[in-house]
């Protein structure tokens, strides 16, 4: 039997096949099965393809059982404490470090392109008021290509990047607008003079009647805008998570990068992707005090009770999530300069401590995981608890963008086409609607 390969046999009739096991530059090999069904006559099962590799891809790497993040080999926690998130998304974007210069032209490039046409602006007037914030994102980002379709060949590399680094300005600038559209006020547009992060603290929340509270605004606080760098840092990619491979799946079909990103946005809207940092802070809520801790935890160790600890346990990381490492300090330092904030947070960190010390959680390895953190974070920074899946948006755009680069550079890229458990009925009569009863 050759080295690094697999047999497949199939037990009812005896035949057998050998595969290649593919082994990556680190983390789990991979059998190459993509001709089982020519050899043996059946495909494979996989819901929710917990064990399907899906594709090759240098961009990010986890290790779960050991709480490893890295970005193109880079750890996390280095990137979070050295770099912004500019220079994070250039990283993913393009597979090593800028050096000043570089960094200096994709922030012009990406300045260059902050500013969304005049045109989606009106776009936001068609929608309700009350529309939720993640429903105008879905259509606006898919919008973007009939008001850019000059530059929309996806087999010219100029032109896909021009694409992700239009998607990654003018992120800010429509979720700003996302926000603005619901409580009625004036279009902010951005300012050179400002960095990412503050440009969209500023086009949220800066109002043009007060020109002093736009230099002065709290929300241009420098320990805001360093959580709000690290919490998008934290969050800009992820391997190949539900929204990524819905990205890549709409990629696979030669959807242009709008349509692909809105295809994203849209998957990440469910509650249990992008969703959960919004239920801790309603979990929070509900608990309202220290002294019902004892209780909920209960509830939540109650196999017939739905209750469970939001903020705790991962698909991936199995013994902890190294970004709530990283952003649990930075939490207890936003939650410093917001003292009408402390009862929650005295009210986390509880519940935190709680959960860590009770067996049923330290034996299913449920640490908290990083949404446990950012819904406080954001709520610290006056962000409503609707916009909390948007600003996760903004930040896996560059993601999104890295993996729909690598997908497009690739020379081999053939649609993505499952197969199923057919279920239904077998071929049946046709039966006209004059017989077929009342
Ligand atoms: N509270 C109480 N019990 C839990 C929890 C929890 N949060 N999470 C898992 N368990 C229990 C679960 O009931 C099961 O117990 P038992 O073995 O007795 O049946 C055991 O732990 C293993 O759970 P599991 O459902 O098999 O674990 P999973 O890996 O399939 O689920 C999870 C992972 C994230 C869906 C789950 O832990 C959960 O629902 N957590 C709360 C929601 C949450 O915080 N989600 C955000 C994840 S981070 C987002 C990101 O990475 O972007």
């Amino acid at each position: 039997m050759a080295k690094d390969t697999i047999s497949i046999i199939n037990n009812s009739t005896g035949e057998r096949a050998e595969y290649p096991l593919l082994k990556g530059s680190a983390g789990t090999p991979v059998a190459d099965i993509r001709k089982i069904h020519q050899d043996l006559g059946f495909f494979t099962y996989d819901l929710g393809y917990v064990s399907t590799a899906s594709c090759k891809s240098s961009i990010t790497f986890i290790d779960g059982n050991k709480g490893i993040l890295l970005y193109r080999g880079y750890p996390i926690e280095d990137l979070a404490a050295n770099c912004t998130f500019i220079e994070t998304a250039y990283l993913l974007m393009k597979g090593h470090l800028p050096t000043e210069i570089q960094l200096a032209e994709f922030n012009d490039a990406v300045n260059y392109r902050s500013a969304i046409h005049e045109g989606l602006i009106r776009l936001f007037q068609s929608f309700n008021h009350d529309s939720h914030p993640m429903a105008m994102m879905v259509g606006v980002v898919a919008s973007l290509s009939a008001f850019y379709h000059s530059e929309l060949d996806i087999n010219n590399l100029q032109h896909r990047e021009i694409c992700a680094t239009r998607l990654i300005g003018k992120l800010p600038m429509i979720a700003s607008l996302c926000y603005r559209h619901s409580v009625g006020r004036p279009v902010v547009y951005p300012r050179a003079d400002l960095e990412y992060c503050e440009n969209f603290m500023n086009m949220m929340f800066s109002r043009p009647e007060e020109q002093s509270f736009i230099t002065k605004g709290h929300y241009l606080d420098p320990v805001a805008i360093k959580a709000l760098n690290l919490l998008f840092i934290l969050h800009a990619d992820h391997e190949q998570n539900a929204s990524t491979s819905t990205v890549r799946l709409a990629a696979s079909t030669g959807a242009n990068p709008y349509a692909c990103m809105a295809a994203g946005i849209a998957a990440l809207w469910g509650p249990a992707h992008g969703g959960a940092n919004e239920a801790v802070l309603s979990m929070l809520e509900e608990i309202g005090t220290v002294d019902n801790i004892e209780k909920y935890i209960n509830k939540a160790k109650d196999k017939n009770d739905p209750f469970r600890l939001m903020g705790f346990g991962h698909r991936v990381y199995k013994n902890f999530d190294p970004r709530a490492i990283i952003i649990r300090d930075v939490c207890h330092e936003v939650l410093a300069h917001k003292e009408e904030l402390g009862p929650l947070f005295e009210l986390a960190l509880a519940l935190e401590q709680y959960a860590l010390n009770d067996d049923y959680f330290i034996e299913r390895k449920l640490y908290p995981n990083v949404d446990f953190y950012s819904g406080l974070i954001y709520k610290a920074l006056n962000i409503p608890v609707d916009m909390f899946t948007v600003m996760f948006t903004i930040a896996r755009t560059a993601g999104w963008a890295a993996h729909w680069l690598e997908m497009m550079a690739s020379p081999v890229r053939p649609i993505g086409r499952p197969r199923q458990l057919y279920e239904g009925s077998e071929k049946r009569d046709f039966v006209p609607i004059a017989r077929r009863g009342k």
